[in-house]
């Protein structure tokens, strides 16, 4: 039974982490424990994806931001790569249908460069399509890896102090924040990783300095909103002095 039914009864409960991270991991050993083919441990992942999210939505995050694939997800057989390209694919042509009733801002973070143009397509047609709403901001990170996502940081700011745009003495931590995909984002204040791996996994380094990690031992396919509500709930315990005393 999940803790928040209304929005209303949230702040009266529990703080409300702002922004929440999630390393969906598990999908594979789902299936491997069904006798099943991997793909159909992710097809259960997205159905777990498409819940949480609502979910988030529902009691009043500001932020989201999944794992959908990495930059090191490519190593994966074809086969597997293939299904998560089609999962993502029907996600999207699904998500451009609610376009009417939905108040989810859905962002990409990544490098889109090597999906397919129909995938490319559908990104920026969601992106663009959900843009002026009001709601959570959904990050789906998709072929991202954070060490990519600053060295592509670094051009930028290389390139702007090149062309005089950048003064060299100016830069500050802002300055490399002002230059990842997140820009303009806070920080996660929670980052929940599912399946019992105590590893970051190349997943928001720089955004993730004071942010409290919660490990469950749930694999993906099997969380559920009150998973969600046991990850706040901890998030809660946490005392988070920032460096301070
Ligand atoms: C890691 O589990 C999971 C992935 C690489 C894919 C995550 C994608 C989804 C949950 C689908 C999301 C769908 C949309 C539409 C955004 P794993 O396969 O590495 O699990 P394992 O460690 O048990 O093998």
């Amino acid at each position: 039974m999940a803790l928040f039914k209304k929005k209303q009864s949230i702040s009266d409960e529990l703080v409300l982490p702002e922004h929440i991270g999630i390393i969906m991991d598990g999908n594979g050993r789902w299936a491997k424990k069904r006798h099943l083919p991997r793909s159909a441990g992710h097809n259960a992942g997205g159905k777990t994806f498409r819940k949480i999210s609502r979910y988030c939505s529902d009691i009043g995050i500001k932020y989201l931001t999944v794992y959908a694939f990495s930059t090191e997800n490519w190593r994966r057989p074809q086969e597997e790569i293939d299904a998560l390209m089609k999962l993502f694919k029907d996600y999207l042509e699904e998500a451009v249908k609610d376009f009417k009733d939905d108040s989810i801002v859905v962002r990409f973070i990544g490098d889109k460069t090597p999906f397919s143009d129909e995938l490319k397509a559908l990104m920026k047609e969601n992106e663009e399509g959900s843009a002026d709403r009001d709601g959570m901001v959904l990050n789906i990170a998709m072929n991202y890896g954070s060490r990519d996502e600053l060295v592509r940081a670094v051009k930028n700011i290389s390139a702007g102090v090149k062309n005089g745009e950048i003064d060299i003495d100016l830069i500050d931590e802002n300055t490399i924040s002002d230059n990842l995909y997140t820009a303009g984002q806070p920080d996660p204040d929670l980052i929940i990783r599912p399946s019992g791996e105590y590893r970051i996994s190349n997943f928001m380094l720089w955004q993730s300095a004071y942010t409290e990690f919660v490990i469950m031992n749930k694999l993906w396919p099997d969380f559920t909103e009150s998973d969600l509500d046991e990850a706040i709930r901890i998030f809660n315990q946490r005392n988070r002095r920032f460096g301070g005393v």
